[in-house]
């Protein structure tokens, strides 16, 4: 009892490592002061931002920020469906920005539907973003609204995962018809897809007592767990009618990512309980690092991909979240204080290799993918890549790895890096209506793409905001947060399900 307690002391204080530095010295004030004033300003943008869209873009689902016009081409289709009123709602929340929030909380209520939608939606798109976000509110709120439209969400995707013998879940459904098909022009299902579901079906099923949900997720999980892996990696291409792999392409980006980020999130959230989400994860990053994991030649860490099992020297921005996900997986090795320090010691890596993505372009905002070892000037650049590589998309990756590193290390360099891209932000992506990508990031006056993702408003300022944030605002002991950003609070093993008047446990009350 005593080892195990030294163990996992041992392995609290290597993971979380304690530092007090803005206190001690009794410059408190002033820290606190600068803390605050960009906590104030992350909070100002998203004012901005969402204003701007609900002025010029209410109930569509994203904003044209350089016309003040609706975006059309977002993700989730054309109807208006208020994709950014629905991810925005938390982040309004926890910000105290109450009058904003009320009218997206009596749109929710007044207007939102899926019924007349008669066209192909993602199912991972639709759960990570609407259930996710309402499954947030129904935490911090316990407001019954939240649970019956996440539920509401959830019975439409169950066309996608119950037309296919297979148990693998088709991408697309059609709301209004209530049927499922592939994406168009691919048949193959990807891997980031069919492993984003699990955190919110587990959760919905606790609060509504309705089994069939976490079921699904549990025998998709068994059935991937059981596959034949090569070489025990995970390939991003799955035939869902025969379940078998398709080309043997393996990535932590863009198909494989929200995988490996729920199999660690589900035992977290799990309460640590749920061994078999952490033995997958620790196989299936371990088997990364030793295939994917590279240093160049200058020195810097990166993730690659693989093709057919040859390296590809190359990371995207939505590579980046590795970063806070390694760090953050550390305490799945509580009893190994060596692979505990090991995990962490990359996710830090990562997390200095994007920040040199960005550092390295005259904007101060990263590329869509940059590559190494082409020569040592170009490491961590998209010279030489096509030029879609170049864009910055206002993506959420890397504020996200410098929040978790943040809460987990307390090293001021997360806030400061964090500062920087609010500054460029300001500098490169403010409209007159909001924020806008950049076609690329190596031009100071280039093109703007002119969308305003509602990620942006879920993620990036929401990781953004909390990392100008106490500790103790969200803390990562009590909450999760799945792929859009949305937490989700921790199940405590003894608590499987809520009372019968489903209060949660955690409220979190209006600034
Ligand atoms: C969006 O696209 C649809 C279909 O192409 C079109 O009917 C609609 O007018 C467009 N909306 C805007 C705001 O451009
Ligand atoms: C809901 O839709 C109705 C009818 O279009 C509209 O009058 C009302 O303002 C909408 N509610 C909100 C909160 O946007
Ligand atoms: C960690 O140690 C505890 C207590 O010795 C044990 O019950 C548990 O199974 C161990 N976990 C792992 C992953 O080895
Ligand atoms: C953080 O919040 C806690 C609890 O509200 C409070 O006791 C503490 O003083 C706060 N710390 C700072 C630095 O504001």
């Amino acid at each position: 009892m005593f080892l195990q307690l030294t163990l996992l002391l041992f392995g609290f204080l290597q993971v979380r490592c304690p530092a007090s530095a803005s206190n001690q010295f009794g410059f408190a004030g002033h820290a606190d002061a600068r803390v605050q004033s960009q906590r104030e300003k992350v909070k100002e943008m998203m004012k901005f931002a969402w204003n701007g869209y609900a002025q010029h873009a209410w109930e569509h689902n994203e904003l044209n920020s350089v016309l003040g016009a609706p975006h059309n081409g977002s993700i989730m289709g054309q109807h208006k469906i208020g994709l950014s009123i629905v991810d925005s709602l938390d982040t309004l929340y926890i910000m105290g920005l109450q009058e904003e929030y009320n009218r997206g909380y009596q749109w929710v209520r007044q207007n939102f539907s899926l019924d007349r939608v008669d066209e192909y939606l993602s199912v991972s798109g639709l759960n990570i973003h609407f259930v996710g976000g309402l499954l947030s509110m129904y935490a911090f709120t316990g407001d019954a609204l939240f649970q019956s439209k996440a539920e509401y969400v959830v019975k439409k995707l169950l066309p996608a995962i119950t037309s296919m013998d297979s148990g693998i879940p088709q991408a697309m459904v059609n709301p209004k018809r209530g049927v499922a098909g592939p994406r168009p022009g691919a048949y193959e299902a990807i891997l980031s897809e069919i492993g984003s579901l699990h955190l919110e079906f587990s959760y919905i099923t606790e609060i509504t007592g309705h089994l069939q949900y976490r079921n699904y997720v549990h025998q998709l999980r068994d059935k991937l767990e059981n596959m034949l892996k090569p070489r025990s990696l995970y390939p991003v291409y799955l035939n869902p009618r025969t379940a078998a792999w398709g080309p043997y392409k393996m990535t932590m980006g863009t198909m494989g990512d929200i995988f490996y980020e729920y199999l660690l999130k589900n035992w977290l959230r799990s309460g640590k309980a749920n061994k078999q989400s952490r033995d997958l994860y620790q196989t299936a990053v371990g088997r990364i690092l030793v295939y994917q994991l590279g240093l160049s030649s200058a020195g810097l860490t990166y993730l690659g991909e693989l093709a057919n099992f040859h390296v590809i020297r190359r990371m995207e921005h939505r590579t980046c979240f590795a970063g806070g996900l390694f760090a953050l997986g550390a305490s799945a090795y509580f009893n190994d204080s060596v692979l505990a320090a090991r995990h962490l010691q990359v996710g830090k890596e990562l997390a200095h290799t994007c920040h040199e993505s960005y550092r390295r372009t005259p904007t101060g905002l990263g590329p869509k993918s940059f590559q190494f070892d082409s020569t040592p000037e170009e490491d961590a650049t998209a010279t030489g890549q096509a030029s879609d590589q170049k864009a910055f998309r206002l993506r959420p990756e890397v504020v996200e790895t410098y929040f978790i590193l943040w809460r987990l290390t307390q090293d001021q360099k997360y806030r400061d890096w964090g500062w920087e891209v609010v500054e460029a932000l300001e500098r490169h992506c403010r409209t007159k209506f909001g924020y806008s990508g950049l076609e690329n990031v190596y031009l100071q006056d280039g093109a703007m793409d002119g969308v305003q993702p509602s990620y942006f408003l879920a993620e990036t300022l929401k990781y953004l905001y909390l990392l100008f944030s106490n500790d103790t605002l969200l803390p990562l002991d009590k909450w999760v947060f799945n792929t859009g950003g949305h937490p989700l609070p921790i199940q405590y093993v003894n608590k499987m399900f809520r009372s019968k008047q489903n209060v949660p446990e955690y409220h979190l009350e209006f600034p």
